[in-house]
């Protein structure tokens, strides 16, 4: 996947520019406050319907701007020509694809691939489990056809549910979105299952590259109800009273999670914020790379700040690993990262100025 032009407007600094990417690694660099982490946020925003900083409501929409609009054109890897347009306001929005409306934001998600490792990721292996769900399911979105509906038909039932709990009613109207949140969330947790042992198998490479000192790496998937022992109907109906006095679903597969367990801290040990940030990092490569197999071809990977975030021989193994892999890259940073210098290819560079951006420059000629 390989996008092709970029246009942005009222996201943050940015008022209006737009970006003609190359194919492989493509640099944007400019001093802090300059907007670079903002033209990532607009990919993001494109292929996620939320920006990796929050929701489009806490801040994304430049100040005074009605609303963020953000337009990108892609090349499929088989040579299909793609396009998707989003204007987000914080509380409504309009998306085309391809010419036509969509109705759900998940359609432009769906169809723009971008994996993204920013300041923020290690919130992926030590934050709230909201982030690791959405990464096990943006994963599933893009390699299983019916994953979607099923996730859809979960969380319209999960919503049902939640408002009969709410209103007090008694347990037997509960019934039928009992059985309905069974028949979507057995299916889903299925699929989530076997996506993570999949990646973990991608995982135990990749960490082994960049924390060889941990040890081999493992997942554990955490279906959101204790599946060894009951069927989510079961589950749902044991806990029925509970969940009644509380108002909510207290169990089933919106609460999933997974963790990542090192051969060398076996009890749960704490990781670093440095081991934390590149087992995330692995996580996230891993999850690019099962898509290409799957899709043959790859995501687009967006390095926000990447020199700040890895010293220079972790930049290197990761660049070398996406340069070899021919995805397109989009890195930033005050200043090209170090380990530019040790690789063969030369990144295509972009200058962001007070939310402008300049060329596509080659770094020999100075820009
Ligand atoms: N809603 C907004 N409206 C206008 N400017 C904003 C808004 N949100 C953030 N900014 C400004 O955008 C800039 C942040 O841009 P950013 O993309 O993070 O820069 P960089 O990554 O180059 O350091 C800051 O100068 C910030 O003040
Ligand atoms: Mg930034």
């Amino acid at each position: 996947m390989r996008v092709v032009r970029l246009s942005v407007s009222h996201l943050r600094k940015l008022e209006q520019v737009e970006l003609r990417p190359a194919a492989g690694l493509n640099l944007l660099v400019g001093d802090n406050g300059a907007g670079k982490t903002s033209l990532l946020e607009a990919l993001h925003l494109m292929a996620y319907g939320r920006s990796f900083r929050g929701r489009v409501r806490d801040g994304l929409v430049r100040t005074g701007a009605e609303a963020v609009e953000v337009f990108v054109e892609w090349n499929e890897a088989a040579g299909r020509a793609r396009r998707a347009g989003l204007r987000h306001t914080g509380q409504s929005w309009v998306g085309r694809l391809d010419g036509d409306n969509v109705q759900h934001l998940g359609d432009l998600c769906a169809a723009l691939a971008v994996v993204s490792f920013e300041p923020g990721s290690h919130a992926l292996v030590t934050g709230g489990g909201e982030p690791r769900r959405r990464f096990m399911d943006w994963g599933l979105f893009h390699v299983e056809q019916d994953f979607l509906n099923l996730w859809r038909r979960y969380s319209r039932a999960l919503k049902q549910r939640n408002a009969l709990l709410k209103s007090g009613v008694a347990g037997a109207q509960l019934n039928a979105w009992d059985n309905e949140l069974a028949e979507a969330g057995e299916p889903l947790t299925e699929r989530r299952a076997h996506y993570m042992e999949r990646l973990q198998d991608r995982l135990v490479i990749t960490a082994r590259e960049l924390v060889p000192s941990l040890g081999a790496a493992s997942i554990e998937f955490l279906p959101g109800w204790k599946r060894h022992e009951l069927s989510l109907a079961d589950a749902l109906l044991l806990a029925r009273e509970r969940d009644r006095q509380m108002g909510y679903t207290s169990l089933g597969p919106h609460r999933a999670d997974w963790k990542v367990e090192y051969a060398s801290t076996p009890n749960g040990e704490a990781l670093s914020r440095g081991q934390a940030k590149l087992t995330a990092l692995a996580c996230l490569l891993s999850q690019a790379e099962d898509y290409a197999l799957l899709r043959a071809e790859w995501p687009v990977i967006a390095l926000d700040d990447l020199a700040s975030e890895l010293d220079r021989q972790h930049q290197r193994r990761v660049l070398d690993r996406l340069v070899a892999s021919g995805a397109q890259v989009f890195i930033t940073g005050t200043e090209a990262p170090a380990a530019l210098e040790d690789l063969a290819a030369s990144p295509i560079v972009f200058h962001v100025e007070q939310g402008r951006v300049s060329g596509p420059q080659s770094p020999a000629s100075g820009g």
